[in-house]
């Protein structure tokens, strides 16, 4: 990933969040999550990491961890408690791992793992979800795309992240004398529309000031207000260059033309699927990092979630298959956004580039390399070279 592709615009300064223990300038407050499934496994690789980065640089990370998902319902009841939201507010960020998985799948179950990382992110008002696309030369080959399509692709997917669907009442399931029936509700409010794409347009000022607004403005009035919205807001960027795209067809040009994209801005649902796509140009879901930012706090800081946007993989959990590397650039966007540490953030990613130069792959990136690790060895290789 390119050093300053994700260095936070102006209305999202995180590295206020450096402030946020003034005496204590190296010092940090980091709320762990690990979760379920794989989360554990890979969060466990960036911690690795990180410790590498304390010792380098000198700074310390003080940890808490907090059980979220299916290993809180298991303990407590319920996916996500009011204690965890108060921690989380205060440190300077979450590292996040994943939710979910098959022994809490009953569709009639009154919680369910994804609470968690739905209500973190509601209560914390993290409404700008960053999901960067950079292709690796080395993967290249190893995407199910031929690389002439994906060399050069350097896109970011900012995704709606507390509205839409998601989020919209009535959401409910009843029965009928006709049937069983279900409803989900997408609504948008303008404020909700323009922070976001404020997010994206100033976000592409320090790319290659291209920003697509993807909706179905041909279908939904959700769509109509997103477009009109989107607009308004790029009038403000005159020096961003803004296309809008209808969602079916970006999930085409997603595949046919990558490399075209700069900055995509989307709402909560669309985000959602389109992000899971673009992460075949990177090869794999494991290579995916993400920040999820919003409001700040009233001293100026604000807080961060960081998160691979792969889930819990229940088929591979326990046996050391997972892919560390987007958890770990996960912990990269955190020093860089949250904590203001952009040549920390840097040295990570470095690292991470020169393993993959080296040829070390974990199986979901393996194709016919002979380097073939573990989660566990991925991730000492990449705090080795931090
Ligand atoms: P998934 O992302 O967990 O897995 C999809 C596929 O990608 C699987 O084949 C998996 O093995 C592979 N994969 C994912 N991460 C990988 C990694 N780091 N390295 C190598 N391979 C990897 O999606 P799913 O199977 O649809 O969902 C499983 C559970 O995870 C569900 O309960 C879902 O709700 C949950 N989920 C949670 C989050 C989250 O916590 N943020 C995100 C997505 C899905
Ligand atoms: C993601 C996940 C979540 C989402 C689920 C687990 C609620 O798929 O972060 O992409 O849909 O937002
Ligand atoms: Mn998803």
């Amino acid at each position: 990933m390119r050093a300053d592709a994700l260095r936070p615009p102006p209305a999202l300064d995180w590295g206020a969040a450096r402030a946020y223990d003034p005496a204590h300038m190296a010092t940090f407050r980091i709320l762990l999550t690990p979760g379920d499934g794989i989360g554990p496994e890979v969060l466990e690789e960036s911690l690795k990491v990180l410790s590498r980065i304390e010792k380098r640089f000198g700074h310390e990370f003080q940890y808490e961890e907090e059980l979220i998902g299916g290993a809180s319902i298991d303990r407590h009841g319920v996916a996500l408690r009011g204690e965890v939201i108060d921690k989380a507010k205060a440190s300077a960020a979450v590292l996040f791992g994943a939710v979910g998985g098959p022994k809490w799948d009953d569709p009639k179950a009154a919680v369910r793992p994804e609470d968690a990382i739905l209500g973190m992110r509601k209560q914390l008002g993290l409404f700008a979800n960053l999901r960067p696309v950079k292709i690796h030369p080395a993967l290249l080959d190893e995407s199910t795309l031929k690389p002439e399509v994906l060399s050069g692709v350097d896109l970011i997917v900012i995704r709606e992240l507390t509205g839409g669907l998601y989020f919209g009442r009535p959401q409910k399931r009843w029965e009928t004398a006709r049937g069983r029936q279900g409803v989900d509700t997408l609504r948008y409010s303008e404020k909700e529309v323009e922070r976001v794409c404020h997010v994206a347009f100033q976000l592409a000022r320090q790319r290659k000031k291209r920003v697509t607004s993807v909706d179905k403005a041909n279908v939904l009035r959700t769509g109509q207000l997103w477009r009109e919205i989107a607009t308004e807001v790029g009038k403000q960027y005159p020096d961003v260059t803004l296309e809008h795209i209808l969602v079916d067809a970006c999930a085409m040009y997603l595949v046919r033309r990558p490399a075209s994209f700069d900055v995509i801005v989307t709402e909560n649902m669309f985000g959602d699927i389109l992000t899971d796509e673009a992460a075949m140009l990177a090869g794999s879901m494991g290579m995916m990092p993400s920040a999820s930012l919003g409001k700040r706090r009233k001293d100026g800081t604000g807080i961060g979630l960081y998160e691979p946007i792969h889930g819990s993989a229940p088929d591979i959990t326990g046996q050391k298959k997972a892919n560390p590397l987007a958890m770990i650039l996960s912990a990269a966007m955190m020093l860089r956004l949250s904590l203001g540490l952009e040549a920390e953030a840097a040295a990570v990613e470095a690292a991470v580039d020169s393993v993959i130069k080296e040829g070390y792959r974990t199986p979901d990136i393996g194709g016919a390399s002979s380097h073939v690790v573990d989660t566990v060895k991925m991730g000492s290789l990449v705090a080795e070279r931090v």
